[in-house]
């Protein structure tokens, strides 16, 4: 089974807070979503190896330690992973972008993919799928098996919020797969929607209604 890891850093859990109050508005919000998924990249790049290298100071010539050259892809899933893809590339700047579109469909609550664009070589990268919220897990459950049909071996989620709910189905429907979140709330409502959540993560990062 997958692992769930929810990164209580202080730091983390003070942005989720004006992330989540519906009087944040469009700038500050995206600034929040920008700064607690580099803070999230931070935390999810702990076990990527190194190596050692020889590095000469201004002092002596001393071993030190490199990334040992993991090559990683991004796929934020469109619209609202975009929000999140800026503040982990701050971090991870070798990293490649893949994008995959889709939207829930309100009625069916369905994923419909409209977009997909990938690096040529993701079977060979440890791929992080962005997206801030995991509600019923329909999305993010299409967007990996997408990845894995195109020769993806190596994937791990990000999301902002998930519910138990979407969790269940990722690691029903992706054990292979690890998730990593700021926090698991409660609940979906009738409506999907993840309860207390933030509301549509889409709409507050571009100011669409
Ligand atoms: C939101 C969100 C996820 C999805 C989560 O996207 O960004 O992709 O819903 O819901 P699920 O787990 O039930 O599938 P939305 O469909 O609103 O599209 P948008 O990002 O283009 O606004
Ligand atoms: N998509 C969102 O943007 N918010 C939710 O709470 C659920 C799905």
């Amino acid at each position: 089974m997958g692992n769930v890891f929810v990164f209580d850093h202080p730091l983390i859990q003070h942005k989720l807070t004006y992330i989540r109050d519906k009087n944040t508005g469009t700038k500050e919000f995206r600034e929040l979503v920008d700064e607690v998924a580099m803070l999230m990249a931070f935390e999810i790049t702990r076990d990527l190896p190194l190596k050692e290298v020889e590095v000469e100071t201004p002092v002596m010539v001393s071993k030190s330690k490199q990334l040992a050259g993991k090559k990683i892809g991004l796929v934020p899933i469109l619209r609202a992973g975009l929000g999140m893809v800026d503040g982990v590339r701050k971090l991870i700047p070798a990293a490649k972008v893949g994008h995959v579109g889709l939207y829930r469909d309100p009625e069916t609550l369905k994923p419909v993919e409209y977009y997909i664009k990938l690096p040529s070589d993701i079977q060979e990268r440890e791929l992080i799928v962005i997206d801030p919220m995991l509600a019923t897990g329909g999305s993010a459950n299409d967007a990996i098996a997408s990845l894995k049909k195109r020769g993806a071996k190596n994937i791990r989620l990000m999301c902002l919020i998930a519910a138990p709910e979407g969790v269940e189905v990722i690691k029903e429907a992706h054990p292979d797969v690890d998730i990593y979140l700021a926090a698991m709330d409660e609940k979906l409502d009738d409506h999907g929607y993840i309860v207390p959540g933030l509301g549509d993560a889409g709409d507050r990062l571009f100011g669409t209604k």
